[in-house]
């Protein structure tokens, strides 16, 4: 169940991704997907820092595209990470990230980026992840574990285009919910482990709009890592959620013969069950149990050490100089209830225009954004290129400790994070991460300079 893998040599990962529709397995038959290779999710790309990362993107599909390395630290100008390179059916793009010496570890992930087309194409199967590992991914707690990647994505079963891509306004509206969670392309996968093992979990959320609280029941688990790398300290996972484009690496305590199970709940908690009302969720109700995962353990019972001790040294910037600071206002507007035609999604009043440079930072400040959520649905907010530290939130979560690339910014709620313009100059996005909601204007562009 683990998509293939291309692993980087001598320093340089060189690959064609080729996007494109196939029929993949589905429970003794087929169903119909948007692929890279003919897989979805696309293989894994494992590299380290310091790494050429060269990956020539072939556009085999009805529609433009073209692909972002979603939480990189590389360049956003010309052939790097770049979303306003576009790529018409049949052209192809050569991208060239130059991943710096000093990238932290962590799991990344690449996925299309153009403007319109996005929720339609990643909802459809486009997504695949990328591992940045670093010599601390061989020492203690790490070592010895078992590291799998789990992503998440919750697309329409059919075997038609017209089944997998038709959505209607108002599922557009309020996010595109599928025909259930898979990890992998599989629904409700079993996965076999062996007790007195670590397992290491690379869990990503690549659904278009669906959150994921998740609950192991069976095993304890710490997680170790989040968007932008490891935290400092492992921590308890009970209570993970993970929203769309978010992160979280796990480890798993497998010290017993047993079947345990990662269950999701439809939650109000989320800010999703402002919806409800409106049959929204694909017609479950909120608090609705799916499973996601099932883990069958054998072997004799076995004492497996909680993970403990420092993970990594993550310079805070709570107690930095800042600089300058804004506001982001997002909000939904118009007709909830008309189909979702009319509805206006923006940013500080204002939907996305690629002619239009919302902000314009310097390279060597921090700044501190605060995000606030006049709307009665929750938006995960992200930026691209410069990683984040949430410094405090309007629901009073712990702040994690590592660095983060998209954070939830609750239904009427807000956050408060802190970005050091560190280096690269360049123009890129910030937006929601709800798919839909960023194709509908929730998006604004940066300038560093
Ligand atoms: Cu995951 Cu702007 O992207
Ligand atoms: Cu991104
Ligand atoms: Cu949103």
């Amino acid at each position: 169940m683990q998509p293939a893998e291309l692993v980087s040599r001598d320093g340089a990962l060189d690959l064609v991704l080729e996007a494109a529709p196939a029929m993949l397995p589905w429970r003794g038959g087929e169903r119909w997907a948007l692929t890279y290779n003919g897989s979805a999710p696309g293989p894994t790309l494992r590299v380290r820092p310091g790494d050429r990362l060269r990956v020539t993107l072939r556009n085999g599909l009805e529609s433009p595209t073209n692909l972002h390395v979603h939480g990189l630290h590389v360049s956003p100008a010309g052939a790097s990470d770049n979303v306003f390179v576009m790529v018409d059916p049949g052209g192809e793009h050569v991208y060239e990230y130059l991943i710096p010496a000093d990238h932290p570890s962590g799991t990344f992930w690449y996925h299309p980026h153009h403007h319109g087309t996005v929720a339609e194409q990643v909802a459809a199967g486009m997504a695949g992840i990328i591992v940045i590992e670093d010599p601390l991914d061989a020492g203690p707690p790490i070592a010895g574990t078992t590291e799998r990647v789990m992503v998440l994505t919750d697309p329409r079963i059919g075997t038609s285009a017209e089944v997998v891509l038709g959505w209607s306004p108002m599922d557009m509206m309020r996010g595109r919910f599928g025909d259930g969670v898979l990890v992998n392309g599989t629904a409700q996968p079993v996965l076999d482990v062996a007790t007195g093992t670590m397992e290491r979990w690379r869990i990503l959320n690549a659904s278009a709009s669906r959150y994921y609280p998740l609950r192991l029941d069976g095993f304890r688990w710490w997680q170790i890592a989040s968007d932008g790398g490891r935290l400092t300290a492992p921590v308890d996972a009970t209570g993970l959620v993970i929203a769309p484009g978010e992160r979280a690496e796990v480890l798993v305590a497998v010290d017993r013969a047993t079947t345990a199970t990662i269950t999701t709940t439809w939650q109000a908690a989320t800010g999703m069950g402002g919806m409800d009302g409106m049959g929204g969720m694909g017609g479950r109700g909120s608090g609705a149990v799916e499973t996601v995962l099932t883990v069958v353990a054998s072997g004799p019972d076995a004492v497996v050490a909680a993970p403990s001790g420092s993970l990594n040294r993550v310079e805070s910037l709570v107690d930095a100089v800042v600089d300058r600071s804004r506001t982001f206002r997002l909000a939904m507007g118009g007709m909830m209830m008309g189909g979702g035609d009319g509805m206006s999604f923006t940013i500080n009043g204002a939907s996305f225009d690629p002619q239009r440079i919302d902000v314009t930072a310097s390279v060597g400040t921090v700044e501190e954004w605060t995000v606030t959520n006049a709307s009665p649905m929750a938006h995960p907010f992200h930026l691209h290129v410069w990683p984040f530290q949430v410094i405090e939130t309007s629901d009073r979560r712990t702040p994690p400790s590592g660095w983060k690339d998209v954070v939830d910014v609750p239904a009427g709620g807000w956050v408060r994070l802190r970005v050091a313009f560190a280096d690269f100059a360049g123009r890129t996005v910030y937006h929601c991460h709800i798919l839909d909601h960023e194709d509908r204007g929730m998006m604004g562009i940066i300038e560093v300079q």
